[in-house]
């Protein structure tokens, strides 16, 4: 057995005079001790209703989770005790400054007053927030607000993190840092689900992505098992221009193997091709025939983007601006 191992959960959600929403719809999961799982899908594919159930937060409609043995349905507080999480409902006391929302957390669970203050200078420390410690979390930004709460979720060293988006809202140098600080915790013997909504994410921290879209997985593996399923090579061109796009698909369409797709920007092309020189040679050339000016053209190997795009239809993008219109 796993050591997270969810099977077949389903959650339903009734809005007044909405219909049925199944934010989980026979979701199964599984994670292997002292890895990082990365549940990767766009907005309301149900990874934080994922994390909820198995944080202890709602109760599933059906359907069986355990943590290391630990029915988490049966036996809540004892999966409370040895999982640590943070996430898109924080936790944290506006009123109390950064440091006491950490001593907090520590008095919760029992730490004595001497480990906690121990532990919450440390986390501060480990998450830049030295000049913020003493202020209330009222006055922080969005940006240290997601660090106190991820801090709070590592004051016991729990041996099971879970992280819901946790570095949507940072800026590089911070997501770069957190990172770098998953990494050490799982070097250290720790297992961590975190979700994420960024490929680029799950392909540089995840030893396993489970890739989920309307409440249910929809491929999983490693970031190059799953790369390798899209298989085959692309060609990718930028135009100089965006009005050369017409006369630059028609000559993808002629050398690739399938139809080109717009690869972001309005200016970039991509198409898969069944031999990689020579597609992209032919194409480079038909476009000096005709007079089109490139600023880039290579051989491309199948992202995570492309994954998800012809997983799902749609890249996770596309799937973030319809929910932006929807709502
Ligand atoms: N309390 C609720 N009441 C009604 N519907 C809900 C509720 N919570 C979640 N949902 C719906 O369940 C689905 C899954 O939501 P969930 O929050 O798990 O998605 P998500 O993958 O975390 O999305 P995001 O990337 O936006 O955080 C969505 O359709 C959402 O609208
Ligand atoms: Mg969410």
């Amino acid at each position: 057995m796993a050591f997270i191992e969810a099977r077949d959960l389903v959650k339903t959600y009734t809005p007044k005079g909405a219909p049925v929403v199944r934010a989980l719809d026979g979701l199964d999961l599984d994670v292997a001790q002292g890895t990082v799982t990365a549940l990767l899908g766009p907005n309301g594919a149900g990874k934080t209703t994922t994390v909820k159930v198995l944080t202890t937060l709602i109760r599933p409609d059906s359907g069986t989770a355990v943590i290391d043995g630990v029915d988490v349905m049966r036996d809540p507080d004892r999966v409370r005790r040895m999982i640590g999480a943070s996430g898109q409902y924080a936790a944290v006391d506006e009123n109390l400054t950064g440091f006491e929302n950490l001593m907090m957390v520590g008095k919760l669970y029992h730490l004595g007053s001497k480990v906690a203050r121990q532990r919450a200078t440390e986390l501060i420390e480990l998450f830049d927030l030295v000049d913020a410690a003493n202020r209330p979390v009222k006055g922080f930004s969005g940006g240290m607000r997601r660090r106190i709460d991820l801090a709070g979720a590592l004051v016991i060293n729990p041996p099971v993190l879970f992280l819901d988006e946790p570095t949507t809202g940072l800026d590089p140098r911070s997501r770069l840092a957190l990172w770098d600080i998953i990494e050490s915790l799982v070097s250290g013997g720790t297992t961590v689900l975190l979700t994420t909504q960024y490929l680029e994410e799950a392909d540089r921290l995840a030893d396993a992505i489970s890739v989920i879209d309307n409440g249910r997985v929809i491929a999983k593996g490693t970031a190059d098992e799953l790369k390798a399923s899209v298989g085959g090579q692309r060609v990718a061109v930028t135009l100089v221009t965006e009005s050369d796009a017409r006369a630059l698909t028609d000559i993808m369409s002629r050398f690739g193997s399938g139809d080109p797709v717009e690869g972001g920007g309005g200016r970039t092309f991509v198409v898969p091709v069944d031999n990689g020189p020579v597609a992209l040679s032919a194409i480079v050339g038909a476009a000096a025939e005709q007079g089109i000016a490139l600023h880039d053209a290579g051989m491309r190997r199948p992202t995570l983007d492309d994954v998800f795009l012809q997983l799902t239809g749609h890249t996770a993008e596309q799937a973030d601006e319809a929910e932006g219109t929807a709502a």
